[in-house]
């Protein structure tokens, strides 16, 4: 048995805010756990804290013209409102901002540097020329090696989860100014996880081959199977922990390295508030250390912090890992920079109050085995079909019933039948029950016991029919109501984890203290509610929701995404006004290519022939990235056709094809739409 428990949820970037995904990957099935483990009397530290360093935050501050500064102040705030009003009860949120944690993760690196942990290597790594910028992470991306997903970073493929390096990536490209990087030599320190690999099968993949959910357990034994790489851990940027040695200036802490250290550091300030030990926490064997992760972040707790922890020869390691699949939406990849997302603070602004129906639905479909398709439609369904149909219909059947006969007092029972044992029996064993799914993280699978008392207490009101019974048999009525009332005092028990707000509700309206009914009391079969006790006043705990709420959800996301696709686009400004005449001067042409090949040692230039009419001409056109030679024959596009001829690479250009561009950036070309058009006509 665990004496105490360190439970962590992954430091959100704090580069925006949070959506659903984030919510049913993590901060849920992490909070159901601790409040769990808090309602069984056990020592728990809940920790979390925004994460402020690394590229994805200096690259929103670019884009946005702020200060990186400016960035995090921002969504740090967004974030902390978003957690507290979803129920979110961290012990502890923190910031790796703070200057306790500049201390503690440069205090760690101190300490595997002067174990002599780390490789000290100059290597060639890419650099964007136009911008004097090495680009590692997010500032560079490029096809993923391993997957050939098209938009791997350079530090990971999301779509496949390996960890790679920039230089690995092929075809990279910056992010920050589009170019193709060059190589340049710079000096790094590396973890060299090769010398780890023994460490990590031993423990991993022998000692957890059973406690560790699959998808986790996989991944880390394909990483392993394929070998492991020294890691860069430090970087050459201007935002982030400076790297606390000699010969390192203008260096910075790789983000990746710092951010789980801000799990020990939030801890250390939490511990300071209360007036505590930190250490016990993060040293004691006899600590249960937990991470709640989405499955992107796999090999940085189960591989990389490890090998920190383990090589800092003063931490515990992670006793489980239990990272969850991806969470879609309407049927697609939840994205930020699509704007294909449910925001926490757009949901809470149309549903007020409504925290649990999210969280519930959320809990019921988590992506734990596999991802998941979040739908308004599945949303609305669970909501009316499941929490108001069974869970509300049921606590305000027994509410209204106990007021109209009792005047609200819980009447004494009298001689339990069997079907009220079996219920009461029933109950009985569901806080084991619940316990144990909570406890191997099936969180699912705990959603639908509790939902399987409401609908136990439901059904034994409609067998029992107390309305039809009072006038003949008010006696057996008094027992049925006082059974009904247990079963609502044991749902407003055991909802506490998953449905916070609607467990504090229904205790309120059953008058009851929170702090006095434990977990255990319902598995002791002790009678929860003494008869006389006075129960206090009826509301609705659910509310229906209609399809006109979820077609306007449907429209919104829709919409959003669309604006999005405007709003990305840096337009430039219109240049000033110019006469007709100036317009006139200018010769469009239908131009049809009729051959097309890339020009030798260039990556951007083809050269084409066109037609106009009776005459054929060359024009060189920087389209290459964006078409193969072959697509291009027979294609009609707008030419300027008078332009006076310029020397590309020695190759004689006639003239300018017209070009836009989509909304991935890539060049699509403007005009001729209409098949009939008619090559060398003027487009006018
Ligand atoms: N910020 C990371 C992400 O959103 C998670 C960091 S978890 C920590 O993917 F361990 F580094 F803290
Ligand atoms: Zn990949």
């Amino acid at each position: 048995m665990p004496k105490r428990y360190t439970v962590t949820a992954a430091l959100p970037y704090t580069n925006g805010p949070i959506h659903i995904g984030h919510l049913a990957g993590v901060y849920i099935p992490a909070d159901i756990y601790s409040r769990y483990l808090r309602r069984q009397g056990k020592d728990v530290a809940f920790i979390c804290g925004s994460d402020e360093h690394g590229v994805a935050i200096a690259l929103k501050a670019k884009k946005e013209g702020k200060t990186p500064q400016q960035i995090i102040d921002q969504y740090d705030q967004v974030i902390r409102e978003s957690f507290e009003s979803f129920g979110i009860a961290f012990d502890h949120y923190s910031r790796t901002s703070r200057k306790i944690h500049h201390e503690t993760a440069q205090e760690f690196f101190k300490i595997l540097y002067d174990k002599g942990v780390f490789e000290e290597k100059i290597s060639e790594q890419l650099f964007d020329p136009e911008v004097e910028q090495f680009l590692a992470d997010r500032f560079v991306t490029g096809i993923c090696p391993v997957c050939q997903y098209s938009s791997a970073y350079g530090d990971q493929c999301e779509s496949c989860g390996s960890s790679l390096s920039a230089t690995e990536l092929i075809q990279p490209k910056s992010t920050l100014s589009g170019a193709e990087p060059i190589l340049k030599k710079t000096k790094h320190w590396y973890l060299p996880l090769n010398q780890f690999e023994g460490f990590i099968k031993e423990w991993i993949l022998e000692e957890h081959q059973n406690d560790w959910k699959p998808n986790v357990y996989g991944q880390v034994k394909s990483w392993v199977t394929n070998g492991l790489q020294p890691r860069a851990v430090t970087r050459d940027l201007d935002w982030g922990i400076s790297v606390p040695v000699a010969g390192a200036e203008g260096k910075v802490l790789y983000v990746w390295f710092d951010a789980p250290i801000g799990y020990i550091s939030s801890t250390k300030e939490w511990a300071k508030k209360k007036g505590l030990d930190w250490k016990p926490y993060w040293c004691d064997q006899d600590t249960q250390l937990v991470h709640f992760i989405g499955k992107d972040n796999i090999v940085f707790h189960c591989i990389i912090f490890p090998v920190m922890l383990k090589a800092s020869e003063q931490y515990i390691l992670p006793e489980n890992v239990p990272a969850n699949e991806f969470l879609n939406l309407e049927g697609q990849k939840i994205s930020t920079s699509k704007n294909w997302a449910v925001w926490l603070h757009h949901y809470l602004k149309d549903f007020p109050d409504q925290q649990d129906v999210l969280r519930y639905v959320l809990t019921a479909n988590g992506p734990e085995t596999k991802d998941n398709d979040f739908t308004w439609e599945e949303f609305q369904a669970r909501n009316n079909n499941e929490l108001v149909a069974i869970f509300g219909n049921f606590i305000n059947r027994v509410m209204v019933l106990s007021h109209k006969y009792y005047d609200g007092f819980v009447p004494k029972s009298g001689e339990l039948l069997k079907e009220d044992l079996d219920v009461l029996e029933r109950m009985a064993e569901l806080p084991k029950k619940i316990g144990y799914s909570i406890e191997n993280y099936r969180f699912r699978e705990a959603s639908q016991t509790l939902i399987g008392l409401a609908r136990l207490g439901n059904k034994y009101l409609a067998d029992a029919e107390p309305w039809k019974l009072i006038k003949k048999n008010p006696e057996r009525v008094k027992t049925i109501m006082n059974t009904a009332l247990q079963i609502s005092s044991g749902l407003s028990i055991l909802s506490e984890p998953i449905l916070p707000f609607t467990a504090e509700k229904l205790k309120r309206m059953m008058n009851l203290d929170p702090e006095t009914l434990s977990w255990d009391t319902i598995g002791a079969k002790k009678v929860l509610l003494e008869p006389q006790h006075l129960l206090g006043k009826t509301s609705l705990l659910f509310q229906q929701i209609d399809d006109s709420q979820m077609d306007a959800q449907r429209e919104k996301l829709k919409k959003s995404a669309l604006d999005n696709n405007f709003e990305k686009k840096d337009f430039s400004p219109l240049k000033p006004k110019t006469s007709h005449t100036n317009f006139d001067a200018l010769d469009l042409r239908v131009a049809e290519i009729i051959s097309a090949k890339k020009v030798k040692k260039t990556k951007k230039l083809m050269e084409l022939t066109v037609r106009l009419g009776e005459e054929e001409r060359t024009v060189v056109s920087g389209i290459a990235k964006d078409f193969e030679a072959e697509e291009l024959i027979g294609k009609k596009v707008t030419l300027l056709a008078n332009l006076k001829p310029r020397t590309l690479k020695g190759i004689d250009s006639q003239g300018m094809i017209l070009l836009g561009e989509n909304s991935n950036g890539n060049f699509v070309f403007v005009g001729p739409e209409d098949k009939t058009t008619v090559s060398g006509t003027s487009i006018k």
